[in-house]
């Protein structure tokens, strides 16, 4: 009991089911190596404060390197009897350079200071991680749509054929929603680019330290404006969680796409066999496992994020011991896409494409009808009667069990005067492709065009 950081109040130790509750070192110990970049910075505060003579100084840091290699080593291992990381470090510390100097590194910070700094430092090396993750993912999207660029598929409304799209089209759809997530990513740095440490407790501190150039050292822009703030405040962990959440949840929308277009009614595409997986009883089986895990796990982020808005919700200020709540569910968030990204992009940098079977079934379930109306529309029939006309057809070609494509002439005619045999012209899956030119349209000219905005985009992300 006597290493914890608070026992000189107390009487007796704390109880074996308080300490076994209280015990944070199980999972803050992989903040170590930020703990002691602090220390570090902290250390160099105190000597500018005049609290560390330059032979101190230059002890602690030579104390605090070896502690860093014994840590990296495996030499230095937190115990159960550790309270936390920062406890554990201290009796590293002091058993690398004594208590007399040992003693002296926790001046003038509290763990409520260290933790908000640390949690900071962690997240944003994460984010850099993540946003790279994700980067390799919108680079299988783009190399397939590439790959694929001639093509078309049903796109889908309400999972019923809607109007023919370019798959590349339909790729580069999940790229931009990406995108914005490696936005995000850059958005919450920004805002996490400020500096704890100083803060103290709650209140700063009487000892003269420079929090600005401890912010410095471990790479923030600035410390914290308000100490109160820069202890108590969580957001920097729940925005984070919300933006992993997003990219589970995006991940979680490709993934029940690859789940369907790999089954037997689809057969848009073939999973690789290093991305697939197998039955134990079934032999013929071929599982899309990585798709369904992505799928699953977007619900595990989403609780993450959920459930630390829970712990936030209410809490007065300043530090609460609630707030050690924080650091499991976005560790949880890290460890689940660090480990899901890169097996969802190799699924989706092997996927095998069908593009005679998406193609074959584009013009489909009467998906070219918005051409015959719009078609009508510029022959100056008004669009409402455009829509009955080209209504009717689908239910002349409904009740004959034919497409829109197989109409002739006299067929036409029959259902409305002014379907002149010219309307067949549009009735082809790449005539309707052509057709929808515009800005973000799925027209191929248009969809280059994108494609090489996105490829622009993401060399310079
Ligand atoms: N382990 C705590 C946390 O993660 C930091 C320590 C602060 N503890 C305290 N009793 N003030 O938030």
């Amino acid at each position: 009991p006597s290493q914890l950081l608070w026992s000189s109040r107390f009487s007796s130790g704390p109880s074996d089911a308080l300490a076994a509750l209280s015990a944070s070192v199980h999972f803050d110990w992989r903040l170590a190596t930020y703990d002691i970049a602090g220390s570090r910075a902290h250390a160099r505060a105190l000597h500018r404060a005049g609290l560390l003579t330059d032979a101190e100084l230059d002890a602690m840091l030579q104390g605090l390197d070896k502690l860093q290699a014994d840590v990296e080593s495996g030499a230095f291992t937190a115990t159960v009897a550790d309270e936390d990381c920062h406890t554990a470090l201290e009796r590293g510390l002091i058993e690398r350079v004594g208590p007399q100097l040992g003693g002296r590194l926790r001046a003038g910070r509290s763990r409520n200071d260290q933790i908000a700094t640390l949690g900071r430092m962690y997240l944003r090396d994460q984010a850099r991680v993540i946003a790279g993750l994700v980067t390799d993912l919108q680079q299988a999207l783009v190399d397939q749509a590439e790959a694929h660029f001639d093509v078309a598929m049903p796109g889908r409304t309400h999972l019923q054929h809607a109007q023919p799209v370019l798959l590349a089209h339909h790729l580069l759809a999940h790229v931009h929603a990406l995108g914005r997530d490696v936005e995000r990513l850059r958005d919450w740095d920004r805002r996490t680019d400020s500096s704890p440490y100083g803060s103290g407790a709650l209140a700063g501190s009487t000892l003269g330290l420079d929090p600005q150039a401890v912010a410095a050292e471990l790479g923030f822009s600035a410390s914290a404006a308000n100490s109160i703030d820069g202890t108590a405040s969580r957001d920097f962990a729940a925005e984070f969680a919300f933006v992993a959440a997003m990219i589970g949840v995006d991940l979680s929308r490709i993934a029940e796409e690859v789940i369907l277009w790999t089954t037997r009614e689809f057969r848009f595409a073939t999973l690789d066999d290093a991305y697939a997986t197998g039955s134990s009883i079934m032999p013929q089986k071929k599982n899309p496992d990585i798709a369904e895990l992505a799928r699953g796990k977007a619900g595990r982020v989403i609780g993450n994020l959920t459930g630390l808005l829970a712990t936030l919700k209410a809490l007065p200020l300043a530090y609460n011991r609630d707030l050690q709540e924080d650091k499991e569910p976005v560790f949880d968030s890290v460890d689940t896409l660090t480990v899901l990204l890169p097996a969802f992009a190799g699924m989706i940098a092997t996927l095998a494409f069908h593009g005679e079977r998406m193609a074959e079934l584009a013009p489909q379930g009467f998906s070219l009808a918005t051409d015959v109306a719009e078609w009508l529309v510029k022959q100056r029939v008004p669009f409402r009667e455009a829509h009955e006309i080209a209504g009717a057809s689908v239910r002349y070609c409904e009740q004959r069990a034919i497409e829109l494509s197989d109409l002739t002439d006299q067929d036409l005619s029959a259902i409305d005067a002014r379907l002149a045999p010219e309307v067949k012209q549009v009735l082809t899956v790449s005539g309707s492709l052509a057709s929808r030119d515009g800005r973000g349209g799925t027209a191929p000219v248009r969809v280059r065009e994108q494609l090489a905005e996105v490829q622009h985009l993401l060399a310079a992300q």
